[in-house]
């Protein structure tokens, strides 16, 4: 099977909008469709770890709908902080088939030789992440059940990377990693950084976090980082099972950067509906 390609942390705004008053995200989604049409044939499926939006803006979730909708490959997706749920339903549902409930969008896929959980870790108006116990159940019984190759997908990670303001808590972590801990083959793969980043659980589960499409995250790794992002080069992950277990690549995504930044979240929100 081929691997599942990861993005994540879009930050799509309207057409004519920049995103914090710099990135024309707008823009990025057509360069991105030219660069997932070109490399179909390399990838299953595509997931997004969230922030789609900025803001929950109906009209950048319609731009999204409709580069993903265009793809020969099928999508999935979960929100971010800077997403709205009741917007991001109304047009995106499609890309989360059989969702748990309005107020949490989780679900899982089985595509034969993988299975993939996307876990909904939004709290309107919190900028860090949860997970209510009714999911875990379901997560708990299901990877039970599988006993496959198997991908859990969250915006929010559950480890703290060092990077100042993402050192952020994450809800019912704890139960979270004891479940994940009692399987193999599972990885955890998360979005929010702005970064790659791989870590290692105290319970020894990999969470690699894929960059972001649109803008990064200055690598600052003291107490005042995690706070501006800078123009490097976007990028992607892509996750694949092979003989000893899940293999993660990373790579660049060929859209002009200019290096420029530090540049401050101007206008953030974290949505409180
Ligand atoms: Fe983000
Ligand atoms: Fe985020």
């Amino acid at each position: 099977m081929k691997p599942i390609l990861h993005i994540s942390d879009l930050h799509v705004e309207p057409v004519g909008k920049l995103a914090y008053a710099k990135a024309n995200t707008a823009r990025r989604m057509i360069e991105l469709t030219e660069w997932l049409k070109h490399h179909e044939s390399e990838y299953e499926a595509i997931v997004v770890t969230g922030d789609l939006s900025c803001d929950g803006n109906i009209d950048a979730y319609h731009l999204i709908r409709a580069v993903f909708s265009s793809l020969g490959r099928p999508s999935f997706m979960v929100p971010g902080n800077h997403d709205r749920r009741k917007p991001f339903l109304e047009s995106l549902s499609s890309f989360c088939p059989g969702y748990f409930s309005e107020q949490n969008l989780s679900f899982s896929v089985d595509l034969g030789d993988y299975f993939l959980f996307l876990l909904d870790t939004l709290q309107p108006g919190i900028h860090w992440g949860a997970v209510p116990d009714a999911v875990l159940d379901k997560l708990e019984t299901e990877l039970e059940k599988v006993n496959k190759p198997t991908l859990v997908f969250s915006h929010h990670t559950p480890v703290k990377p060092g990077m100042g303001y993402m050192d952020e808590p994450f809800g019912n972590a704890e139960r979270l990693l004891d479940i994940l801990k009692r399987h193999k083959n599972v990885r955890m793969c998360t979005g929010h950084l702005h970064r790659p980043v791989t870590t290692l659980t105290k319970t020894g589960t990999v969470v690699v976090t894929a960059p972001s499409v649109s803008l990064q995250m200055l690598l600052d790794l003291t107490p005042k980082g995690g706070d501006e992002f800078v123009f490097e080069t976007p990028g992607y992950a892509m996750h694949t099972f092979l003989e000893d277990g899940w293999v993660t690549h990373f790579g660049q995504l060929p859209f002009q950067s200019d290096f420029s930044g530090p540049w401050p979240f101007v206008n953030t929100i974290n949505p409180d509906e």
